[in-house]
């Protein structure tokens, strides 16, 4: 049976993206029935809604999601993907390719993975009124002594970390550097907080990771403050096998990892642990460059790679990896971003020549 695939290409470069993914997906006959569902802003004027009803259905009845990405009017679709659907870990691989245009003089040998928490930490959406709070918790001393009323007017956001969510993240962490290390990776799991600052947030993650490891004897394990991994991340790239970290310094750790290794266009990521994974570049719709057809797809099809792996089709995964590793060695048909002058679509088509 062919695997489903319900293909959400979202805003900006989303759908020139996951378009050039899609084009090699299906001229190289892997076994895969795509199909397009209307969502994001182009939805909005043909159905009222960024996220029709029939579209989720059928993400459901699908083996994965493949996503562009979205604007804020967007934001509904992201909320279903991670919340609706449960995808609490996002997995985002930073590898370098021989030939992609990294800023660093010898970025041979980073492959490291961040591996974020995609559902709490700052990304609860709870913002609002500081009044709120204030009329709420009149009793409530900071760490510095300060009462919430001593703050006046303003606006609060909430960082919340669960007992559950941190427990099933670093589990999943865990069988993930597990997993890497029995395919010869070191087994190194190095945790990623401020906990200096945030024992009690923070500080759980940790915990919950150091918990989960004593079923992990072989793993070893590190933990470094976000601000010294920021400069790590440059410095010694190669040292990192799995990365564990919460949603907003995962969110910005990636960003920094993928641009030492190449570029914000060449990162692709997995998002798993619901009902349905979905699969998406980590980049954002880049309205700059939107309908230029000038976007770098690596990412969408790296995505491509996780979401083939995923769906158990590792020699497909395996050939697509390797003709695009024959493109960046080449260096005839890179996009703008790595110094060269191909577009999208014929970036697209040198990865397909080489797919044996
Ligand atoms: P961005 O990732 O869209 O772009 C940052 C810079 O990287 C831009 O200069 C862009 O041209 C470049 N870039 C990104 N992808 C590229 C590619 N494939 N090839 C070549 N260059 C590429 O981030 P930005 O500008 O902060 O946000 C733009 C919009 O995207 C915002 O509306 C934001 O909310 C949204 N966004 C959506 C995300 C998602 O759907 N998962 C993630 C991040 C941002
Ligand atoms: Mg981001």
């Amino acid at each position: 049976m062919k695997k489903k695939i319900a293909v959400l290409g979202g805003d900006g470069i989303g759908p020139e993206v996951v378009g050039a993914a899609c084009q090699i997906l299906e001229k190289a006959n892997f076994s895969l029935d795509i199909e397009w569902l209307p969502n994001g802003e182009a939805a909005l004027e043909t159905h009222g809604t960024v996220l029709p009803e029939e579209t989720k259905k059928q993400c459901e009845e699908s083996d994965a999601v493949f996503f562009g990405s979205a604007n804020p009017p967007s934001d509904p679709i992201i909320m279903y993907l991670r919340w609706g659907l449960g995808n609490y870990v996002n997995i985002r691989p930073t590898k370098y390719y021989t030939g992609a245009a990294s800023p660093l003089k010898s970025p041979e040998g980073i492959d490291l993975v961040i591996l974020r928490e995609n559902s709490e930490g700052m990304y609860t959406y709870a913002e609002g009124d500081l009044a709120l709070v204030q009329d709420a918790l009149p009793e409530f001393r900071t760490r510095h002594g300060k009462s919430l009323g001593d703050y006046g007017k303003g606006n609060f956001a909430l960082r919340i970390m669960s007992e559950t969510g941190m427990k099933r993240f670093s589990k999943y962490a865990c069988e993930f550097a597990q997993d890497r290390k029995n395919k010869g990776f070191p087994g190194n799991i190095t945790v990623v907080t401020k906990s200096n600052m945030f024992p009690q947030t923070c500080g759980m993650l940790e915990k919950a990771v150091q918990e989960e490891l004593v079923d992990y004897p072989e793993l070893t394990y590190t933990r470094f403050y976000v601000d010294d991994m920021a400069r790590r991340l440059v410095r010694f790239p190669d040292r990192f096998d799995v990365i564990a970290t919460s949603n907003l310094f995962g969110d910005i750790l990636t960003d920094e990892a993928d641009e030492i290794a190449g570029g914000l266009g060449m990162a692709g990521s997995a998002c798993v642990g619901g009902k349905v994974p979905y699969f998406e570049s980590v980049h954002g719709t880049a309205p700059d460059i939107a309908g230029k057809n000038i976007a770098n797809p690596t990412g969408a099809i790296l995505s491509a790679k996780y979401m083939l792996d995923y769906l158990g089709m590792e020699q497909e995964a395996d050939s697509l990896e390797k003709a695009l590793k024959t493109v960046y060695k080449e260096g005839k048909d890179l996009t703008v971003d790595q110094g060269g002058k191909a577009g999208t679509t014929q970036f697209a088509e040198a990865v397909l020549r080489h797919i044996k």
